[in-house]
């Protein structure tokens, strides 16, 4: 099976619509015929889920969060390796949130992340990537929609946006949406971008 395309990974801020497009999509590539493997970073592993809870329960140090995120990062992706042999995968986050969040956001070196999402990826990258773009507003807007407060303050949210959109101009298979439309146009753009590539 052709290589090309097949790892598509969904990006952006908390609320912005990650889990709403990437089931879509995935349903969509399944209506389509193709064998389709949905994942998600953190926490998409038995081992991964007790990650994720440390690392959401107890409000650990930034450094510490990054090396658990990594250590959950190894496990699924060696999941995904298997599954690209025979299979699309289309996964809800991957290390671009990493570059967002724990560089732009938290202010850990650059470089350092890309060394580190090399040594956990072994270089396997999503082929695709939408990342969906919204303000900051709108994403707290929509949080107490569902009562789900985050508690890292405006100017984190700012830094991690300006990162992804940093990300969105300098790599070529990261392509922005504009999440702020409803969510049945955010996914025409989508399908529109995929079936023009
Ligand atoms: N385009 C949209 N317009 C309005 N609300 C949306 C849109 N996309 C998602 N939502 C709502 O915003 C909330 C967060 O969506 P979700 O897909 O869980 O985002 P994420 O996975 O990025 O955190 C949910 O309540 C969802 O129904
Ligand atoms: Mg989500």
């Amino acid at each position: 099976m052709c290589s090309l395309n097949r790892y598509v990974a969904f990006e952006g801020i908390d609320a912005c619509g990650k889990t709403t497009q990437t089931k879509l999509f995935y349903e969509y590539l399944i209506h389509t015929g193709k064998d389709v493997f949905l994942t998600k970073e953190p926490g998409d592993t038995a081992t991964g889920k007790k990650i994720r809870n440390i690392i959401l329960q107890d409000n650990i140090d930034d450094k510490a969060a990054l090396l658990l995120f990594l250590a959950d990062r190894v496990l699924t992706i060696n999941k995904i390796k298997d599954k690209l042999k025979n299979s699309y995968v289309v996964s809800d986050r991957s290390l671009y949130s990493t570059i967002a969040y724990q560089s732009y956001g938290s202010g850990i070196d650059l470089n350092l992340i890309e060394q580190f999402n090399q040594f956990a990826t072994g270089g396997l990258k999503p082929d695709v990537v939408f990342y969906i773009d919204i303000s900051i507003n709108v994403m707290y807007e929509r949080l107490s929609n569902f009562d789900k407060m985050e508690d890292k303050g405006e100017e984190f949210f700012n830094r991690v946006r300006d990162g992804y959109l940093k990300m969105a101009d300098r790599y070529d298979n990261i392509y922005k949406i504009d999440g702020m439309q409803n969510k049945k146009d955010v996914f025409r753009d989508i399908v529109e971008i995929w079936n023009n590539l």
